[in-house]
């Protein structure tokens, strides 16, 4: 899979989203976040953000190897503010932004712009 890291959070371009195939780009509040189990590894998503926030799983910085597990996370439960559990079935365009976010960018301060 390809992972969301530190750079999206609080920036959310979003333009990673228009570009994957199969819509497994989902967005929290803070953050977007990829679906482990539903990216097909086509890696269109990753040259596209400004921030360069994206990386194949093998190639996260260790500073952000957190965020691989916290990506996972997003999805595997039932976020606070969202009734039910996110993706699979997939589809985050028909889910929209859910309104939580997953523990390690919740965390995280807000960011300064
Ligand atoms: Fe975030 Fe970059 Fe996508 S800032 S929303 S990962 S284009
Ligand atoms: Fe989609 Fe990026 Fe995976 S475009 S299929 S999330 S590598």
């Amino acid at each position: 899979t390809y992972v969301i890291a530190e750079p999206c959070v609080d920036v959310m371009d979003r333009a990673c989203v228009e570009e994957c195939p199969v819509d497994c780009i989902y967005e929290g509040s803070r953050s977007l976040y990829i679906h482990p189990d539903e990216c097909v590894d086509c890696g269109a998503c990753e040259p596209v953000c400004p921030v360069e926030a994206i990386f194949y799983e093998d190639d996260v910085p260790d500073e952000w190897a957190q965020y691989t597990a916290d990506n996972a996370d997003f999805f595997s439960g039932v976020l606070p503010g969202c009734g039910e559990p996110v993706g699979s079935p997939g589809g985050a365009a028909k889910i929209g932004p859910v309104p939580a976010d997953a523990p390690v960018v919740a965390a995280r301060p807000e960011r300064d712009t």
